[in-house]
């Protein structure tokens, strides 16, 4: 269902409260990566010349309900002041009558940030008093937090409850159109990759994307789960024992012709890159050795199928990409993605570790989209509603 966007509110002179997900690394007072700051701009911006009242909110963390000063949203304020060119007022809490007082003064055209959110236990807890206090601020709730979205908290979900029109804001629209795009109206042939270290992290993943995809190509330690199911030995390589006859029945099931795994891998005493490895066939690994990455045979092959796709959907490394050594099967995969981009495909790049290993490719400005959500881009891989876009009013809802 389509959702109201902030683009179907006249926000002049509101006030307006932006959820967004300012969840950045820190370095003491630092802001170490604000590509998700960064990602909020267009939002806050285009609130801020409509002179909107901005009132932005967030957590950064898992304080668990304390203030911890390490986690203060200080550092993210001053970050986001130097990319808008303009003064953030920090408040030091997000609830109360001081909140409320400078949240009366903020001018049109203004914003302010208000202190982590989670430093109430009751956000989490997605308590109806704490939302309601949150919800006093606003006259206008955006939510353009997409990497909180498959959370329902007091600011995701609780808040819509006392705050109409409830929307979408510019982040939360293109999240939803790139990944939803992909998973209702994929361009055909649709190649899904799959990587990572776990198939039991994934495989809602597989199960919601096999039905829809031509292709699901499968890197990483998952590999070796499935190599287990048909018999081959791994070695010392991650295998997940209680995941086994999931992969047998996955590559027994009515789409196992889309299942394209690995026919070669890089094999190494372990995963500290003190030892190059060597190119092994898939049914070779020693006794001694893990696989820590695809070999070249493989990347050709997914390579091949990558080209000439129009939809690729990538979530997980092909191998332990953060050892040099090891990070040919991710980076080659990122630059055949980039190249099928360059040729017209649509490619989406789940957030997470997929995130930092295109960013790492240096590839980040030849995908169509990398998603700023790890775990939500993935609840929404999987199929899931996510409680934060439910709970926002659908299009049409005003009029
Ligand atoms: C994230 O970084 O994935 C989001 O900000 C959500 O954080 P959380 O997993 O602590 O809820």
């Amino acid at each position: 269902m389509e959702r109201m966007s902030v683009r179907d509110v006249d926000p002049r002179g509101k006030r307006v409260f932006v959820r967004v997900d300012f969840n950045v690394p820190l370095d003491g007072e630092r802001v170490t990566d604000d590509t998700r700051i960064r990602a909020a701009l267009p939002t806050i911006q285009y609130l801020l010349e409509r002179g909107a009242r901005v009132v932005l909110a967030s957590h950064l963390g898992r304080p668990k309900g304390t203030a911890k000063p390490e986690l203060s949203l200080k550092p993210a304020a001053i970050r986001l002041a130097e990319l808008l060119k303009q003064d953030v007022e920090f408040i030091p809490e997000c609830v109360g009558s001081e909140v409320q007082e400078r949240v009366a003064k903020l001018e049109p055209g203004a914003c302010l940030l208000l202190e982590n959110l989670r430093f109430h236990a009751e956000e989490e807890k997605n308590d109806a008093a704490f939302a309601e206090q949150l919800a006093a601020l606003a006259d206008i709730y955006v939510n353009d937090a997409f990497g909180t979205a498959h959370r329902a908290h007091a600011s995701t979900e609780g808040i819509t409850r006392f705050v109409r029109p409830s929307v979408a804001g510019f982040l939360m629209e293109s999240e939803l159109k790139y990944l939803g795009g992909a998973l209702e109206s994929p361009k055909r042939p649709f190649v899904a990759v799959l990587g990572g270290a776990k198939i039991s992290g994934k495989i809602d993943v597989i199960e919601n994307l096999l039905p829809r995809v031509d292709h699901l190509i499968v890197g990483g330690a998952m590999m070796f789960t499935f190599f287990r199911a048909q018999g081959l030995g791994t070695g010392t390589s991650l295998v997940e024992e209680d995941r086994i006859d999931m992969a047998k029945s996955l590559l027994a099931g009515p789409h196992k012709d889309k299942l394209v795994l690995p026919v070669d891998t890089r094999v190494a005493a372990d995963i500290s890159g003190s030892d190059p490895g060597t190119i092994v066939p898939v049914d070779e690994v020693p006794g001694d050795r893990m696989g820590v990455d695809i070999g070249p045979a493989s990347i050709t092959k997914y390579t091949e199928s990558l080209v000439s796709a129009k939809t690729i959907v990538w979530n997980g490394p092909m191998g332990v990409f953060e050892v040099p050594a090891y990070s040919d099967g991710t980076f080659e995969v990122g630059r055949a993605i980039a190249r099928a981009t360059g040729l017209g495909a649509t490619s989406v790049v789940g957030g997470g570790d997929s995130a930092a290993a295109v960013h790492a490719a240096g590839l980040a400005d030849e995908m169509s989209h990398i998603s700023t959500g790890g775990g939500a881009s993935l609840e929404f891989l999987e199929g899931k509603e996510l409680p934060g876009v439910a709970a926002l009013d659908p299009k049409g809802a005003l009029s």
